[in-house]
Formats: C-alpha cells, structure tokens, sequence
C-alpha cells in the first residue's frame, strides 16, 4: 500500500460536488486516511504551488486556490500515486478519459475540480504540507 495527496479544489466545494467525488474515490478503491476543509492562504497556495512559479497560470492559480475552501486528503491503496492520476484524468476535462473525475466534475482546465500528487517523493512532501504526524497516527 502506498498514500497520495488529493485536494477536492475550491470549485468543486463551491459547486456542492465534494460527496459526489469523494464517492468516487472511495469505489476506485482508495481508503481515506486523513482529511480536512481549509481555506488556503495565499501564501500557502504559491508555496504549494512553487513549482509553477513561473508559468503564466500560475497567478491566476493561486487566486484561484484561494477563493474558498478545498479538501486535502491523504489516500492510500496499492500504486496510489499513478491509479489516483489515472482515476481523475488529464489536467483539462475537454481531453480527461469518460468516467474521470474531471471529466465528470471539472468545469475547464484552470477550475479543473481535483489535484493529485505526481510522484511518490511529491506526494510525502504535500501529505506534509497539511497534514502533521498526529493527523496520520493510526492511518
Ligand atoms: P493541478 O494538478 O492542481 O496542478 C497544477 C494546476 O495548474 C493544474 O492542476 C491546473 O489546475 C492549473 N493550470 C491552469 N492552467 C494550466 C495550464 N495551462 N497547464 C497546466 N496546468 C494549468
């Protein structure tokens, strides 16, 4: 077994489709093991999203990951990190495959419902991000 991070983004709250998406994880197979709703700082969204730093979206981003609450949550099952990118598509709905969370959720590519860690190394460091050893004690 192996933990991703996911974040249910601020569109897909706003828009009341957060159960709806959490269900979807949890029939793909993913165990929630922490979870919570906060409202990101910009501060904490340019620092989470430093490696965009300097792509043109990334200011619009971050404006973005701030405009309400989102959800962090740490998933876990076997090969987390690739079956969680799988299981919520491409970046942009338009190209996302049928029945992935974005094609399903997202309204574009910027609003686009869902992030996922890329990476195993990624994803320790964002579970870190929101999460402190506490909060994943017994996960
Ligand atoms: P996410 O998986 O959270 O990681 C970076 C985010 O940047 C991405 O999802 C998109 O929401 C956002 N983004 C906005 N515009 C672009 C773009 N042109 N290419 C890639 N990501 C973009």
């Amino acid at each position: 077994m192996s933990q991703t991070l996911a974040i249910i983004k601020p569109d897909a709250v706003a828009a009341g489709k957060a159960g709806r998406i959490l269900t979807h994880l949890e029939a793909a197979g993913f165990r929630v093991r922490s979870m919570k709703m906060t409202r990101l700082s910009a501060e904490q969204a340019g620092a989470f999203y430093a490696v965009h730093r300097e792509r043109p979206f990334y200011t619009p981003l971050v404006t973005f990951m701030t405009s309400g609450p989102c959800i962090p949550m740490v998933l876990e099952a076997d090969d987390a990190v690739p079956r969680l990118r799988e299981t919520i598509g491409a970046t942009d709905p338009a190209e996302a495959a049928p029945g992935t969370v974005r094609k399903l959720y997202a309204e574009s590519k910027e609003r686009n419902a869902i992030h996922a860690s890329d990476s195993d190394e990624n994803a320790a460091v964002e579970i870190s991000f929101f999460f402190s050893e506490q909060d994943l004690i017994g996960a």
